[in-house]
């Protein structure tokens, strides 16, 4: 086991990803953010030194951070921001999990303006375990792109009677499209510099693909044009019997690993391409003269060193076979993959608690992501870990009562779970029922969990699904509809009008977030936190520079938020 130091400064810059400039705010002036690559065990050390003139903090996305929940970098829940010209440093070890992952800012929308980049855990058995054999690991990062500085479109979404989330101009991979200049008269652009992104990969033999979907709100189809076989073997970190597809459909927070075969006979360029999904943006229409799909040259070529010719080689003729579903479902998370190896769900859960979310025009017209009837709101100046931890310390665990948090259940953006020494991990179901249009994929922080069932309408009921009443375990396992190795993974969701069914074990000690990633949502307070295992949080020191970054003048903190 290693640590992998890094020295990270965040700074403003501008950039043009596609040709388009816009300001940013980038990771030492890079975009996307340098790659986190390790072995599971390892410990990752990150000083991040904030130079920009925002505040700031680093989520490591699907990181379980077990015993380290103030490196979770959630602003408001497990830390105060770093302002502007303070520095935090981020430790902790990767432990029990491997795969793909990727960290963000988590201060406001700065996950959008550049902050963002990818962590890949190489696990022990990678190497030996492979159902398919792969010659080499690529990461594609997918995300939207706004031309408008975020801040600004944030501020727009969150103003009086604005119902409509931003959409997105265009689409990138690996950070880089071609806008077509000509379209935009009143921006600064110059697309002529950008090359298209290249996988240069051995002819002949399997390649894994990390697809992550990064970016904002849009969800993405994803096909290599001509390759009609992409098995996925890995869903958020989980590692899944070879599932077989031609396709991937992939909502902000998730990630797949497929295996591209190269092996198409008369070729050697294909286009990758990434579309997103304009049926998810209910009753909106993209902007004039966006692009909506994002390219990428699959090139067949072996790979010796380092080709530095890969524009002047022509560009691929391949045209797209792919019939694009209008659907934002998660590619059918409870039948088509099965964790390898098995990671059965515990047969009872201890607490079920049924949860309403939607989008709401609430106080003063502002647009609200309800879960029962709270709206989330992190607060930056005393966060919910801080206030947690102080009133262990004073002996006093009014946080659980007086409203600091709140454990009463139509309270959702504050549930207390597992309070008590022995009892300690408990099992959780979450019936997230959604009442609104929109898809919803909800990321949980430090943990993973089960998806047991989804569908539209109403939940039917744990009876109907063949579960005892409360979710205490199967009644009739042949005529269940929960499969009996359901995937886990750390970002599902529920569809428009629909409903997932979810089980963790809130074994993890800490505050958690449990919020839809689609920005904008988020922004708007569709979040909600879970404290677990108190217990095990009354040994707990915070490091000291944990508590300086709340020093900083309450403005300072806010700035980005
Ligand atoms: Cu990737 Cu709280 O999120
Ligand atoms: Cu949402």
């Amino acid at each position: 086991n290693r640590v992998r130091a890094y020295d990270w400064v965040i700074v403003d810059k501008g950039g043009d990803p596609d040709g388009i400039q816009k300001p940013m705010m980038t990771i030492d002036g890079q975009f996307p953010g340098p790659m986190i690559e390790v072995n599971e065990g390892d410990v990752i050390e990150v000083n991040v030194r904030n130079l920009a003139s925002n505040a700031t903090a680093i989520h490591w996305h699907g990181i379980f951070q077990n015993g380290t929940n103030w490196m979770d970098g959630a602003a408001g829940v497990t830390q105060c921001p770093i302002a502007p010209g303070a520095s935090y440093r981020y430790k902790f070890n990767v432990t029990g999990q491997g795969g793909t992952y990727f960290y963000h800012g988590h201060q406001g929308v700065q996950a959008l303006s550049g902050l963002v980049g990818p962590l890949v855990i190489h696990s022990r058995d990678e190497a030996m375990d492979q159902p398919i054999p792969y010659s080499s690991d690529r990461v594609v990062l997918l995300q939207d792109w706004y031309y408008d500085p975020d801040s600004e479109l944030m501020r727009d979404f969150l103003s009086p009677g604005v119902e409509d989330a931003p959409m997105p101009n265009t689409a990138l991979i690996n950070g880089v499209n071609q806008a077509v200049c000509a379209n935009h008269p009143s921006r600064p652009c110059s697309a002529t510099s950008k090359h298209l992104p290249t996988l240069e990969l051995a002819p002949g033999v399997g390649h894994r693909l990390r697809f992550l979907n990064v970016g904002g709100s849009a969800w993405f189809q994803v096909a290599v044009d001509e390759h009609n076989s992409l098995p996925v073997l890995e869903v958020d970190g989980t590692s899944v019997k070879p599932a077989p597809g031609s396709a991937l459909v992939i909502a902000p927070g998730q990630r797949y690993s497929v295996i591209l075969t190269t092996d198409r006979p008369g070729r050697d360029a294909f286009w990758l391409r990434a579309r997103m999904v304009t049926s998810c943006f209910v009753g909106q229409t993209f902007p004039e003269h966006s692009i909506d799909e994002a390219k990428a040259i699959v090139r067949y070529r072996t790979y010796t060193k380092r080709h530095d010719d890969n524009e002047h080689l022509p560009l691929p003729t391949t045209t797209s076979k792919l019939q694009y579903i209008p659907t934002c479902k998660d590619m059918s998370s409870t039948t088509s993959f099965s964790p390898s190896p098995a990671l059965p769900a515990p047969e009872y859960a201890d607490h079920s608690w049924y949860l309403r979310v939607n989008l709401a025009i609430g106080d003063w017209r502002l647009q609200r992501g309800v879960m029962n009837s709270s709206s989330f709101r992190p607060n930056l100046k005393s966060p919910t870990l801080h206030r947690v931890l102080d009133g262990i310390a004073q002996n006093n665990d009014s946080f659980a009562q007086d409203g600091v948090l709140d454990a009463a259940f139509d309270l959702a953006s504050e549930l207390v779970i597992s309070q008590n020494g022995a009892a300690a991990a408990e099992t959780v179901d979450i019936i997230l029922q959604n009442m609104d249009e929109n898809s919803h994929p909800f990321h949980l922080h430090g943990a993973q969990t089960w998806v047991l069932c989804a569908g539209h309408g109403y939940f039917p009921g744990y009876e109907a699904l063949g579960l005892h009443p409360e979710g205490k375990g199967l009644l009739d396992p042949a005529n269940s509809s929960v499969v009996d190795n359901p995937l886990k993974r750390d970002t599902a969701t529920a569809e428009g009008f629909g409903w997932v069914l979810l089980r963790f074990v809130a074994d993890n000690p800490g505050v958690w977030l449990f919020h839809c990633h689609v920005i904008w949502h988020s922004e708007a307070g569709m979040g909600m936190q879970f404290l677990s295992r108190v217990d095990a949080m009354r040994e707990w020191e915070l490091p000291e520079d944990a508590r300086q970054l709340c020093n900083a003048p309450e403005d300072e903190l806010r700035k980005g938020a």
